[in-house]
């Protein structure tokens, strides 16, 4: 089997010393948290916001330009479905992926059964089936974040995508209640 090693293995955190200070506590909290949470696994090992990280998932930088702190946080904690497949190998076993490419004698995917995913290419003979995976659980729903740590998170993605310097407040991002703001 072919494995493909990403140029740059996102294994370790960023160190704090690489952070930018940005220009608010809450900017700072929210940076610290996507790039190093210690809950669950990091937005970054699976994100990119524009810059730095790993593109397992979607970008979040037009999303989070566009959308409403509410809104985004609902998106983080849904059970989100579109992007990740089951693939169901010969040998019985499956893995939950977000392919890259299918080719005809391997694809190449994110295997999201290890922590941080693994890229890497699965040759044609060993794939079973690929199908869609519903039950496949986003990390920030199991991290348990606080609605200030949302909070920080959300308002760290709108600054990065928009230079506002904006708060959020922890009210804005509570997803049992409607928002109003937009
Ligand atoms: C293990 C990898 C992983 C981690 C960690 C992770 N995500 Fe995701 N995220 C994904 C994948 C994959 C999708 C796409 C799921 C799908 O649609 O099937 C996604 C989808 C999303 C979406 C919806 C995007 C869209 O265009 O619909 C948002 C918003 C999001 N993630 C935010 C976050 C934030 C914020 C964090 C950190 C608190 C985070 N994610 C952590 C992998 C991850």
């Amino acid at each position: 089997m072919t494995r493909l090693i990403p140029a740059v293995l996102f294994l370790g955190g960023i160190p704090a010393a690489e952070l930018n200070q940005l220009p608010s506590d809450q900017l700072n909290r929210g940076q610290t948290l996507f790039e190093n949470s210690p809950k669950g696994i990091a937005c970054a090992r699976c994100h990119t916001a524009g810059k730095a990280g790993n593109p397992v998932g979607p970008d979040l930088k037009a999303l989070a330009a566009r959308m409403s702190p509410h809104d985004i946080a609902a998106l983080m904690l849904a059970r989100v479905k579109k992007h990740v497949q089951r693939v169901d190998l010969h040998d019985k076993t499956s893995l939950p992926a977000v392919l890259i490419h299918m080719g005809s004698d391997a694809t190449e995917l994110w295997d999201l059964s290890k922590t941080p995913p693994l890229r890497r290419a699965v040759s044609s003979t060993e794939i079973a089936s690929i199908r869609p995976f519903p039950d496949w659980e986003h990390p920030p729903r199991e991290a348990a974040y606080s609605l200030d740590e949302l909070a920080s998170i959300i308002a760290y993605l709108k600054y990065t995508a928009t230079a506002a310097v904006k708060p959020v407040r922890a009210a804005e991002v509570d997803i049992r209640t409607r928002s109003r703001s937009r």
